[in-house]
């Protein structure tokens, strides 16, 4: 099968190609550089540097004839979607929606569509299930459950197939410092520095982190799920705090980690798990990759 991935250059992106062309799918990439790097780009992949707002999307969708579509590609910072809620909406609800427009005019039999827990904003009951509310507190989050909302409308009036991954905090190798999960590749480079790393608060908030290579597998039985048109967390639906996350990353780099803590961020989530039950029942699908190994390879591959 041909399998379009948006995004292909960057971090998870460069993981979903990998996990494809292992199973023998044909894959083209569209990404246009401004966070991937074309070091990322798989070998057997066939690379365009495009721009997903661009109008030339529909003629390469026209000339290539994908089958399936795997959407990663957006403005993935939370930060820059609060100074900049223009452009974090430019490039993620109307670049969703040329896509979508491409795919609804030609052969595509499914999207698949990178979402994230951002979208639930600030939850109490964990872990947090795709039935819990969504009350995104930042832009980004807002344009992602925008863009949720277009595929289900486009699914009922086109009757285009999909289906939402709702990421937890993601890491592996090929990280940057700026997306969700990127405070494992910040702390990365501080310990093997040998310098000490900054906790805001006590250490004591969570995050769920899952393993990039199982986000790949996720992304990969999408593909095949007979469920359409369903949201999934994708996530270890294990609760980590920041010391043991820290500590851990000591063990596996075995360096002496030297914590300082400071003041707490404001709008900083204090504890985070997503529910992955809906997704191990029927996207046959779960988490494979223990932390201390997933973090060993990240480590490895950073340094
Ligand atoms: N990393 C995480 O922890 C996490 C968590 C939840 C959801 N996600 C989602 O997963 C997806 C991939 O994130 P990532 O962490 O790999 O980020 P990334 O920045 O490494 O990858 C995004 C890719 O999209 C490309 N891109 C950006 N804007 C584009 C545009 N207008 N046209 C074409 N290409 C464009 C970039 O060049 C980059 O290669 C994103 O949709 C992100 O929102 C990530």
């Amino acid at each position: 099968m041909k399998v379009l991935v948006t995004g292909g250059a960057g971090f998870i992106g460069s993981h979903v190609v990998e996990k494809l062309i292992q199973e023998n799918c044909q894959v083209v990439i569209v990404d246009n550089l401004s966070t991937g790097l074309m070091e990322n780009i798989h070998k057997e992949a066939n690379f365009i540097k495009m721009d997903i707002r661009s109008p030339e999307l529909l003629e390469l969708f026209l000339e290539e004839k994908f089958d399936y579509v795997i959407h990663l590609a957006a403005q993935t910072m939370v930060h820059k979607s609060l100074e900049l809620p223009g452009y974090d909406c430019d490039v993620n609800v109307l670049g969703t929606v040329n896509l979508l427009e491409a795919c609804r005019k030609t052969t595509v039999k499914r999207i698949v569509f990178s979402s994230t827990a951002a979208v639930y904003g600030d939850v109490t009951m964990l872990p947090v299930l795709e039935t819990s509310p969504t009350v995104p507190t930042s832009f980004y989050g807002l344009s992602k459950l925008t863009c949720e909302k277009y595929l289900a409308l486009y699914k009922k009036v086109y009757g285009l197939d999909y289906v939402v991954l709702r990421y937890a905090n993601v890491y592996g190798e090929r990280q940057g410092d700026g997306g969700e999960g990127g405070v494992i590749s910040i702390f990365t480079r501080k310990i093997h520095q040998g310098e000490p790393v900054t906790i805001f608060g006590d250490g004591s908030q969570t995050r769920d982190f899952i393993y990039v290579g199982d986000i790949a597998t996720a992304n990969y039985q999408s593909l095949l799920t007979v469920h359409s048109g369903d949201i999934y967390n994708v996530s270890t639906q294990t609760e980590i705090d920041v010391n043991t996350l820290i500590d851990s990353m000591g063990k596996v780099s075995s360096k002496a980690v030297t914590k300082i803590y400071s003041q707490p961020r404001d709008g900083d989530i204090y504890k985070s798990s997503l529910s992955n039950a809906a997704a191990k029942q029927q996207l046959n699908w779960q988490p494979s990759m223990p932390l201390l190994d997933g973090l060993a390879r990240t480590y490895q591959s950073l340094i």
